[in-house]
């Protein structure tokens, strides 16, 4: 993708675009949008609000890995917040054909308007013309109970291919997550 796409999702023009080192100068907008999702109680794999520090160093750890062709990352901003993140992450050695999906997520206020499948879309993408070497495969943890989720990743084509048993601790419940797989 270009440097920066600006498109109207309902009635919102919405900015996605890739992480520059400028974001480190706002690093207070990405932790409210982690917090945000941590608040609502997301079905994502974290569950304790960070700190700047914490932000700080998770986004420039990404730039790194960015740099390094190991990581691509989106980001989506609307009146002047984060409202959108998606990335892709290389895994190391004899998997490094396989780029793990990580945080995709789209703010409360801006979901079911094509957002996430949009971001999705372009992250795979970019993952493609990025990540060296090129992966063949992307790979994905849900929670079995998230069904936005799960819709969303069947529509681009990824399939179950496990189901791992009690993995997730959730409102006091120990529940199940798929594995899912797309081939490229
Ligand atoms: C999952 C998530 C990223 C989807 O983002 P979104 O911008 O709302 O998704 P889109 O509007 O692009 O929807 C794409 C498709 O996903 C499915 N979908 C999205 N939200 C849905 C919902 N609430 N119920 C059922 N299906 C849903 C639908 O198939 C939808 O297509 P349609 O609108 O044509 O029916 C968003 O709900 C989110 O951020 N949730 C919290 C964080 C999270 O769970 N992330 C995934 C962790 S694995």
């Amino acid at each position: 993708m270009r440097q920066m796409t600006i498109k109207k999702f309902g009635n919102k023009k919405i900015i996605i675009r890739k992480l520059t080192r400028e974001d480190l100068k706002i690093a207070d907008k990405f932790r409210d949008f982690t917090n945000s999702l941590v608040a609502e109680n997301a079905k994502i794999a974290m569950n304790e609000k960070i700190d700047l520090k914490g932000e700080h160093k998770f986004l420039s750890d990404t730039l790194n890995s960015v740099k390094n062709k190991k990581r691509v990352y989106l980001i989506a901003e609307c009146d002047e917040k984060i409202i959108g993140t998606a990335s892709i992450t290389q895994l190391s050695w004899r998997s490094n054909h396989v780029g793990e999906l990580g945080g995709i997520a789209v703010k409360d206020g801006y979901r079911r308007l094509g957002l996430g499948k949009y971001m999705m879309a372009q992250i795979i993408e970019l993952a493609k013309k990025e990540l060296h070497p090129k992966p063949k495969m992307i790979r994905l943890f849900v929670y079995i109970n998230n069904k936005p989720a799960i819709r969303l990743y069947r529509k681009l084509g990824f399939k179950k291919v496990a189901k791992l048993p009690k993995h997730i601790q959730y409102k006091g419940k120990l529940i199940d997550e798929f594995a899912m797989i797309l081939e490229l």
